[in-house]
């Protein structure tokens, strides 16, 4: 074991490559956090962390006033709380049994060990553990901090109630912090399907800050990433902490300052529907939770979130494996599709350099529609008579992998599951049920139900030999049974269950989660499976926003983005295939429209921007993520660095008359170290110059008549030439300057045309 922990009297040191903390058993025995921050040396003398005692301030309920006159636990920097003993504001538990409401957890003893996987949730690998045990001797009930500690430089936490009589826990966080407050931003995202990941923030105020999901998923409303950014801090510089949860369901995460400027911070399951019964052998535990601090700025913080994640959550079989280059037929041909279609998009994905051909919905029962068949796991004949191992076959005969689409979690009632099981479906047995997107859930809880779904996918993925799977999840939950509490919780801990066991039969597939999108993206679901679809926003300004914000906390190993049709289907805003690929080129690529419409000219764009991208495939997947501008700055700029190879996603918001003069911000490269420059090179199809294309034709084109449109088919013109050479150190410094954007005055080699919402990709190779 390393010595990340260090046991002191009377305290603890936590130390990593970027962060220490510091806890302290205060006088009524307590643990508070006494320092969480950037890197000290781990000292045996801490007096000087630690608070002065002071006069408690007048109207509060004094805790014990023999051990400590003046402590009141509503103002001290507690590792978790409960109501009734002084503390007025949130609490991070809530337990009662028949007596009484009332539980005091005072510091008994401690553990230091290698940290080991949380029963039935899923955890990080590896790492090292403290435990502080905490003991409620009138109650018989024991209170357990987790603390795990991983060298990146993240804090692991949760907790775990045990009692010997019966008591019911009515909410449970995983951690409470209590920080002074450094003038902080509170960012975190909201959202919704097509539209996951907005970015909000709030400067603090003393008015109580809450957020999470009650949908039963962790969500497109509110991931539960969110960040505490000090007031000074910038993208590369200053203080942030990060926050973030490994759990896929409903949860809550709070931030409360008090009148003396302490901010209390927790995160865990969502209260909503929440009630858990812990007896004697029956302990509760939360999940985990994962906090980082970096003084770094926000760059800072998603280095170290991504190494863990890449290191200690993703599964580990294809954890540093390049992702392939895919393609999905979804917005191609929605179900609206047969043997003979797919065979020829995906003789055409092949002939573009794609290397896995996903089918996704709408080829068992009888799935025309989203309103049947759903639980049903037979082929659907009349699209595909070879059956799906047929075509698998065919298609790994062309050399391409083959993956398929599944929502193993939802039943259709027009299925024949439905119809011999109807007890199955999610359903309080009183009220008729609600359908969401025509469907209904299956009972994950129950174990009859989780065994008929590994059956079938086992069954599935071996005889087809499948090699992805893509698992999606299309509807909140509703109705739920009563009975015993905490259903929502049960229902999530059915489903690790069944993903460990597809996981175990089938360590080597691919897997990608799907939630219409990105309404299950979390670390919870990244345990088990290698990449998520970050939104069914195709859209390329709305994509570059989305992804943008959610690489502050997710690897782009695990971000899944399509190049969709020019026109989005989401928006019908239309950008061109070169704008698409310039911002789905930081993550994992794939392509997601009709091939068989494309023209001439768009399959040589296809083909270049697959070979670039196989060309910088491991700095796109892997390398280290600095977002340098987001939306409100005008253009949103992400680079991805890693072993001398670098890109530099850049996409304009508005275009405007009066362009500045534009530097391109970067971060991560080597000083000393020559790197050459470039644009990917783009093409201007004729038609976006409209009239103004006749100033350089020898000839009258109508705009949008027939003859532009026929030539535009086959011919493109070359957008501005970019290429140089510059130090690390330059660049670092942001002294990269851009050609001039179009200002309607002329277009000459090195101007821009971006126009609303165009993008660009800035390639570097050190030399
Ligand atoms: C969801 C997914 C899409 C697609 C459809 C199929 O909306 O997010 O990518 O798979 O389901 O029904």
């Amino acid at each position: 074991m390393g010595n990340m922990i260090k046991a002191i009297e009377h305290a603890f040191w936590l130390g990593t490559e970027q962060c220490s903390y510091l806890i302290h058993i205060n006088k009524a025995g307590k643990p508070v956090c006494a320092y969480f921050g950037a890197k000290v040396p781990l000292t045996e003398d801490i007096s000087a962390f630690l608070e002065k005692d002071g006069p408690s301030n007048g109207r509060r309920v004094i805790y014990d006033k023999e051990k400590d006159p003046n402590c009141s636990l509503d103002d001290i920097a507690a590792e978790f709380s409960l109501p009734h003993k002084g503390d007025q504001h949130n609490p991070s538990l809530l337990l009662e049994n028949s007596d009484s409401f009332v539980f005091d957890f005072v510091y008994e003893s401690y553990e230091i060990k290698e940290a080991g996987p949380v029963e039935g949730l899923p955890s990080p690998r590896g790492g090292e553990e403290l435990v502080l045990i905490l003991r409620d001797q009138r109650m018989e009930a024991e209170l357990d901090l987790h603390y795990l500690v991983y060298e990146e430089g993240v804090i692991g936490r949760y907790v775990e109630i045990k009692s010997s009589k019966k008591i019911l826990c009515r909410k449970a966080m995983s951690y409470q912090l209590v920080l002074p407050n450094e003038n902080f931003i509170l960012e975190s995202s909201y959202g919704n399907w097509a539209g996951e990941f907005q970015k909000d923030e709030a400067k603090l105020t003393h008015m109580g800050y809450f957020f999470g999901s009650n949908t039963f998923a962790s969500g497109d409303n509110h991931n539960p990433l969110f960040f505490l950014k000090s007031g000074d801090s910038s993208a590369e510089h200053g203080s942030v902490y990060g926050f973030n949860l490994i759990y896929s369901g409903s949860h809550r995460e709070e931030v409360e300052v008090n009148s003396f400027s302490r901010v209390r911070v927790s995160a865990g399951l969502s209260p909503q529907h929440f009630a858990w019964e812990i007896d004697k052998g029956k302990p509760f535990v939360t999940p985990v939770a994962i906090l980082a601090y970096s003084d770094k700025g926000m760059n800072g913080v998603t280095a170290i979130f991504h190494s863990f994640i890449r290191g200690r959550v993703i599964p580990e079989a294809h954890r540093q494996d390049l992702r392939p280059v895919l393609y999905n037929n979804w917005e191609g041909t929605y179900m609206k599709f047969n043997e003979g279609k797919i065979l020829s998009l995906a003789r055409k994905a092949k002939k573009l350099g794609i290397e896995l051909f996903v089918l996704d919905d709408g080829w068992f029962g009888h799935r025309d529609a989203d309103n049947s068949s759903l639980g049903d796991y037979t082929v659907y004949k009349k699209k595909l008579p070879g059956g799906i191992s047929g075509l698998s076959k065919k298609i790994h005969k062309m050399g391409m992998l083959f993956g398929l689409w599944f929502e193993p979690e939802a039943v259709s009632v027009d299925s024949d599951l439905y119809r011999a099981h109807p007890d199955w479906a999610i359903s309080d047995g009183i009220h008729p049920n609600s359908e969401g997107r025509n469907q209904l859930l299956l009972n994950l809880t129950k174990p009859e139900v989780r065994d008929y779904l590994f059956e079938h996918l086992h069954r599935i993925i071996s005889e087809a030999k499948l090699d992805f799977i893509k698992w999606d999840q299309n509807r909140p939950l509703s109705d739920i049974p009563g009975g015993e509490g905490g259903f929502v919780h049960r229902y999530i801990l059915g489903l690790y269950e069944l993903l460990s066991r597809v996981r175990e039969a089938h360590p080597d597939l691919w897997m990608e989660n799907c939630a219409s999108g990105g309404g299950r993206n979390d670390l919870g679901m990244f345990s088990y499976f290698d990449t998520g679809w970050v939104s069914d926003d195709t859209d390329s300004f709305e994509r570059a926003s989305i992804q943008a914000n959610m690489i502050k906390g997710y690897p782009a190993c695990v971000m899944s983005n399509h190049v969709a049709a020019k026109t989005s289907h989401q928006l019908l805003r239309k950008t061109s295939l070169g704008t698409k690929f310039d911002v789905a080129s930081i993550g994992v690529l794939g392509y997601e429209l009709n091939l068989n419409d494309l023209d001439p000219i768009d399959k040589k764009e296809l083909a270049a921007q697959i070979e670039t991208y196989k060309k910088y495939r491991a700095a796109a997947q892997f390398g280290e993520v600095h977002v340098l501008a987001e939306k409100e700055d005008g253009r949103i700029i992400v680079s991805s660095i890693k072993d001398g190879q670098a890109l530099a996603s850049y996409c304009n918001v508005l275009q405007t008359p009066h362009p500045a003069m534009e530097k391109l911000p970067l971060a991560g490269f080597e000083a000393g170290k020559t790197y050459e420059f470039s644009v990917r090179p783009e093409k201007y199809d004729p038609r976006r110059f409209g009239s103004l294309i006749n100033m350089i034709l020898p000839f009258h084109v109508k705009e949008e008549g027939k003859l532009v449109n026929v030539v535009s088919r086959h011919y493109a013109m070359d957008a501005e030439k970019f290429s140089g050479t510059m130090d690390g150190e330059a660049l670092n410094a942001g002294a990269l300057t851009l050609g001039p954007q179009w200002a309607g005055t002329g277009l000459g080699e090195n101007v821009r045309v971006l126009g609303d919402f165009g993008a660009r990709l800035y390639l570097f190779d050190a030399k």
